[in-house]
């Protein structure tokens, strides 16, 4: 059942009296919404997205995962960090290391494109993991509960339109260790609500799962420019080619 209605905003325009997983989900619904309308989601929800576009993606899912993950084996003992510590069920790494190495041969690491965006994420993920174990959480809660609801379908999407047979490419999107997405969802909220925070620990968690989804963003931002410039160019280098001009004509 949503629970978003036992939100109440206080007279700062804050949100109280609920718990941390209904309050974070509240705090980011705008910004989910701009996620999944941003020109790569909308591509891959509506099975468009190219193989290029699935392959970059993938790059930066690997420097991001690699930071977040670092970041929560590091601090897994932190109190913010253990109750949502799923790495048997959640870890993502790996995954990502079989479908780069399935695109792109053995050496798939020095073929990774990483775009700006990617590297400030990474970046701030590793800082919070320095200064903010406790705001791992919020990361943690974008990202995978991300790929455990919408991502499941994404998943299927990609399976069809880009033609993988046997789930090749596809281990990104499958959870072995998890059998109801569902209820693994759950049991991850209630460990976020059994988390201990002051007051302004749980502000500054909010406020980074807003920020969490808006390195999303900018991520698929990137992205798609990156493919629109090679994609212009690619058009231009083919007009080049096939139509070439009086002068050159001879
Ligand atoms: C939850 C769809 C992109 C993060 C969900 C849910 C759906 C969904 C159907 C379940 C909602 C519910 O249980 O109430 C999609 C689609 C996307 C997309 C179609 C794009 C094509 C993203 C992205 C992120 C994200 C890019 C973040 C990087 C989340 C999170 C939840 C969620 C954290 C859990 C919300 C909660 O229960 O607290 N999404 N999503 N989603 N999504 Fe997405």
């Amino acid at each position: 059942m949503e629970a978003d209605h036992r939100c109440l905003l206080n007279e700062r325009n804050q949100i109280t009296d609920c718990d941390l997983s209904e309050q974070i989900k509240a705090v980011t619904k705008e910004s989910h919404v701009q996620a999944e309308n941003t020109k790569v989601m909308l591509a891959f929800q509506r099975g468009q997205l190219t193989l290029q576009q699935y392959k970059l993606l993938l790059c930066s899912l690997y420097k991001i995962y690699e930071a977040l993950e670092e970041e929560l084996d590091r601090n897994s003992s932190h109190d913010g960090v253990a109750p949502i510590y799923f790495p048997q069920e959640l870890a993502r790494l790996e995954s990502i290391k079989k479908d780069l190495e399935h695109f792109y041969g053995a050496d798939w690491k020095e073929q990774l494109t990483v775009p700006a965006a990617t590297l400030r994420y990474a970046q701030r993920l590793r800082e919070i993991g320095r200064k903010h174990p406790e705001y791992l959480v919020a990361h943690a809660y974008t990202r995978y509960l991300g790929d455990l609801s919408g991502g499941q379908v994404l998943g299927r999407i990609a399976q069809k339109s880009l033609g993988l047979k046997n789930g090749e490419g596809l281990s990104f999107f499958s959870f072995p260790a998890v059998s109801s997405p569902n209820l693994f969802k759950q049991l991850y909220r209630s460990r976020m609500n059994s988390i201990t925070l002051t007051e302004l620990q749980r502000e500054g968690v909010l406020q980074e799962a807003v920020r969490a989804f808006n390195f999303n963003i900018q991520v698929f931002e990137e992205l798609q420019n990156l493919l629109s410039t090679s994609e212009e160019t690619e058009l231009r280098q083919r007009h080049k080619t096939h139509s070439p001009k009086m002068s050159d004509a001879g």
